[in-house]
């Protein structure tokens, strides 16, 4: 989701409508503002794109210098006019916008609906208002109000809000989602990215985590959440254009998903630690289990066989949608799960597949990252990935995402079912609160792969091997390389290299070996000594320095439980194909012959 605050004496709707233009890329499936105009807060929201919106509903007639606005990408309650932001208390005087996903929300609302407040949307967000609503009963002001409420929340959350007896003043907030301050003359800017208003000043603070921040129009003072002190802050001289600051400073939308892969898991895993056990309760009767997806969101679904059949003990079928709805008429009934797994929730033969798994009487889940797409309108159940809009053809952070939900899926299924150790699980979740930062730790070889790539640029050829849980990392390596640096590649189980490939193999051909600890570790080993002693190239991915002995080149990996391995060990696989494709002179954003949502068959 984007957000603006402005606070001056220019037209705020103005500013705020221009800054939304800026953010949509964040999100676009409604927007709203929020002007006081000489005392009284005028709402004005709704579902649909920003410029149909402002139109339907005048935002350029609202009147006043201090407002906030909000585009939004749906993470509870789907997109429709209640549930856009702002939202607000029961007094009106509270309104706000958010950004992130408020952990405990339900619990909260629970809470505050037995104190009498009632709600109008469905959105945790509106809990958030009503809390502060709350706190205000027994705080001295409505600062101490904000930081008591905040204090009671769990998860992620960027907010900016207006209160209506304090009209010389905004707060805006940031916790593990970005807030930026835009320090003006005479007049202050909150937003979630530079771009909402460098056209206005170029001077940025940076807000961290578990600090807010309150602004005048000549001032600002940023302090701590959790104890109130005031937090000195540099400011930040932009050089962007208004093109880079849309990337974040990034030349491509590709490079700055992958970088945002570290919140995004984070995401992941907090908007769906509340709802995941009960999701797994309702399919731990299934027997018959069969995935279906197509291309990134494929391999996907591979690694949640992997995973279910290591820690559930479950054999899943995974099934191409494309060839499922036409093969599985007769093969499947009420006592089957269809897993879906689509980032869109709108690719036509994953719909096809779930239209035909419902019609046959089966259960279907769908993993989703867009918030009431037709697919979580079609599935019985729906479990999000949280990973934001992702604008860069290729998948990354949606793939990275699907994979931590299966994780979270996979533990909680066995733990139901018994069928593994609670402490293995317990420490498979440990590991997996961990996994931003290994992904972080992996993002630093960002500047050793571009050379790499410079290295490798010209090859006509790439193997992309593995075994067990690494083959869809595989499969998903040599996809990326594929799809945006038109190199040909193949993804291969290692056991197959021996039956076929192999004959491909001459000196100097790259073979990208995907090797983690683990159960088929040596077997690997052998695998890229057949490869090696035909005169390949071998790239070998471990936490094993031993490989040096086998490989021409080891990009060394954090060392983890190899079930976490697909999430972690992708991420250089994709920096790889980047670079590729950026070194070939092509556009990793936009792939050609390729969309980001195929709605045809
Ligand atoms: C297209 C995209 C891929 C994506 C696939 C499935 O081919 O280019 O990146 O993996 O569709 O999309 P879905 O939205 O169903 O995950």
């Amino acid at each position: 989701c984007g957000i603006i605050g402005y606070i001056g004496d220019r037209n705020a709707a103005e500013v705020i409508l221009k800054g939304l233009k800026r953010l949509e890329y964040r999100g676009y499936d409604s927007a709203g503002v929020v002007i006081d105009d000489g005392g009284k807060l005028d709402v004005r929201k709704g579902a649909g794109r920003i410029d149909d919106l402002a139109e339907r509903l005048g935002f350029l007639e609202m009147n006043g210098n201090r407002g906030i606005g909000h585009t939004r990408w749906a993470t509870h309650g789907v997109p429709n006019d209640i549930n856009a932001h702002p939202q607000k208390d029961c007094t009106g005087k509270i309104v706000l916008v958010h950004n992130g996903i408020i952990e405990n929300f339900a619990e909260l609302k629970e809470e505050l609906l037995k104190k009498g407040h009632r709600f109008e949307s469905d959105t945790d967000t509106e809990v958030i208002a009503h809390l502060i609503e709350e706190e205000l009963k027994n705080s001295e002001n409505f600062e101490e109000a904000l930081r008591r409420a905040l204090k009671r929340l769990k998860g992620s959350f960027a907010l900016a809000i207006v209160y209506a007896d304090e009209p010389d003043r905004l707060y805006v907030v940031r916790n593990e989602s970005p807030l930026v301050l835009g320090i003006g003359d005479g007049e202050m800017f909150a937003a979630s990215d530079v771009p909402a208003f460098l056209e206005y000043t170029n001077k940025a603070v940076f807000l961290d985590d578990g600090e807010y921040a309150v602004i005048t129009k000549d001032s600002y003072v940023v302090k701590r959440i959790d104890t109130g002190e005031i937090v000195e802050k540099p400011i930040h001289e932009i050089e962007w254009t208004l093109e880079m600051a849309e990337k974040a400073g990034f030349p491509h939308f590709m490079l700055k998903e992958i970088y945002e892969q570290p919140g995004a898991i984070r995401d992941a895993i907090h908007g769906n630690r509340e709802v995941i056990k009960s999701v797994a309760e309702e399919i731990a009767k299934y027997e018959k289990v069969i995935f279906v997806a197509m291309g990134t969101s494929y391999h996907a679904a591979l690694a949640g066989k992997y995973l279910l059949q290591r820690l559930a003990k479950k054999a899943p079928l995974v099934e191409e949608a494309s060839e499922f709805r036409y093969e599985f008429e007769d093969l499947i009934d009420e006592n089957t799960l269809v897993i879906a797994i689509t980032q869109s929730g709108e690719t036509a033969d994953t719909l096809a597949a779930m239209k035909l798994a419902k019609r046959k009487g089966a259960k279907v889940l769908a993993i989703v990252n867009v918030v009431g797409s037709m697919a979580t309108r079609i599935a019985d159940l729906t479990l999000y990935t949280h990973a934001g809009p992702e604008i860069g053809v290729a998948a990354t952070k949606t793939y990275t995402t699907q994979l931590t939900v299966l994780t979270m899926l996979a533990i909680e299924l066995a733990r139901i079912l018994g069928t593994a150790d609670e402490k293995y699980l317990e420490e498979l979740e440990r590991t997996l609160e961990r996994a931003p930062e290994l992904v972080e730790q992996v993002l630093g070889y960002n500047s050793s792969l571009r050379e790499l790539a410079e290295t490798l640029k010209d090859r006509k050829d790439f193997f992309y091997i593995g075994r067990g849980i690494s083959v869809p990392t595989a499969l998903e390596g040599a996809l990326k390389l594929k799809e945006i640096s038109y190199i040909h590649a193949e993804g291969i189980s290692a056991g197959e290299l021996k039956h076929g490939p192999l004959a491909l193999l001459e000196d100097g051909v790259p073979v990208i070996a995907i090797n983690p600890s683990g159960r088929v570790f040596e077997k690997m080993v052998s695998n890229m000594e057949e490869a090696r002693a035909r005169g390949a190239m071998i790239i070998a991915l471990s936490d094993r320095k031993e490989l040096e002995r086998v490989s021409d080149v080891l990009i060394e990996m954090p060392p983890v439980d190899e079930l976490l391995t697909p999430i972690i060990y992708v991420v250089p696989l994709q920096l790889l194909a980047y670079h590729l494709a950026v070194l070939r002179g092509n556009d990793p954003d936009k792939p050609r012959n390729l969309a980001k949502s195929v709605t045809v068959e």
